[in-house]
């Protein structure tokens, strides 16, 4: 039997990988828009486990499935045997003999890498402390359809050097375009992912000032200042104020730049409503696009 094909980070596929996935993703959405309605995952099974709380992944992906004739499982942490200490690998050999593929949003990373190396169905990554590669397929799949390729454009993150930004950055590197990074000098994405950027070519470049950072970029990046599991939330909103995207952050960029965030947005911490609210934003297009962008990512490892 063959590996099955994990969609645990984009650091891990290659730009081929991402693309086939883009284009299955484009694919089933123009598909669905016309009313043509495929079916093939008429009789999978996906279970998705949560140990964090969302809306976007949870629901784009059962209804991603269902639309695409498969059916889904939901679980809790707590309604699970994970939260009372079954460990993920035994986890993982026992879903795998019920399901056809299995999603995790969870806090550790190790613990989705031990469910993907004893699962024998694909597993996908749908956030974690360290990543959230689902989101950043739809983003790309957003800018595109907005303004073509994105490959030697640049895209300015400002804020918190957080899981999405490290997406982010596997994005640039494996897609080719230029990644600024305007993060408190505390806050900066971990050493590991900037290394293996540069270690494999990444135009990648942390800016101190996000006026700098923003200067000429073709889309602008952020999030929220406190994830999931974060401590410290007043002091956190103190030093990432600066950061903050405004409409005048805005100005400095490309006339026609756009402004992404993955949601949920915290409204007047690290974005201005007239920024989300804007001509330039493209948020409900982002969020739209993580049912396409997962479909194809369902596609590419259960076809
Ligand atoms: N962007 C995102 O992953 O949203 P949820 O936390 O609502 O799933
Ligand atoms: N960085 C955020 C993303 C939420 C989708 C978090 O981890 O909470």
């Amino acid at each position: 039997m063959s590996d099955p094909r994990h969609f645990l980070d984009l650091d891990k596929l290659e730009a081929g990988a991402l693309r086939d996935i883009l284009a299955r993703g484009n694919e089933l959405k123009s598909a669905w828009t016309t009313g043509d309605r495929p079916k093939p995952f008429d009789g999978k099974t996906l279970v998705m486990i949560f140990e964090k709380p969302s809306t976007r992944t949870r629901v784009s992906f059962q209804v991603g499935m269902q639309q695409l004739g498969g059916m889904v499982v939901v679980m809790g942490e707590q309604e699970s045997q994970l939260g009372r200490g079954e460990t993920p690998a035994d986890t993982a050999r026992v879903l795998s003999r019920y399901a056809d593929a299995i999603m995790i949003r969870t806090d550790d990373p190790a613990k989705l890498d031990d469910l993907a190396a004893y699962a024998t169905v694909p597993v996908i990554n749908g956030l974690t402390d360290a990543s959230h590669p689902c989101q950043i397929m739809a983003d790309i799949m957003t800018y595109e359809e907005h303004r073509g390729s994105i490959e030697g454009r640049v895209v300015t993150w400002s804020g918190d050097g957080n899981n999405v930004a490290k997406s982010w950055i596997h994005a640039a590197v494996r897609l080719g375009f230029t990644l600024r990074l305007a993060c408190p000098g505390s806050l900066q994405p971990s050493e590991d992912v900037l290394n293996w950027a540069a270690d494999h070519g990444g135009d990648i470049h942390q800016i101190d000032h996000a006026e700098e950072a923003v200067d000429g970029a073709d889309l602008v990046v952020t999030d929220t200042w406190v994830s999931m599991g974060d401590e410290n939330p007043e002091m956190r909103r103190q030093i990432l104020m600066p950061f903050q995207v405004d409409a005048k952050l805005m100005a400095g960029a490309k006339d026609d730049a756009l402004f992404m965030h993955c949601l949920p947005a915290h409204r007047g911490e690290e974005v201005t409503d007239e920024v989300m609210d804007g001509p330039r934003s493209v948020v409900w297009d982002e969020a739209e696009n993580r049912l396409h962008a997962q479909k194809g990512i369902l596609s590419w490892c259960l076809e």
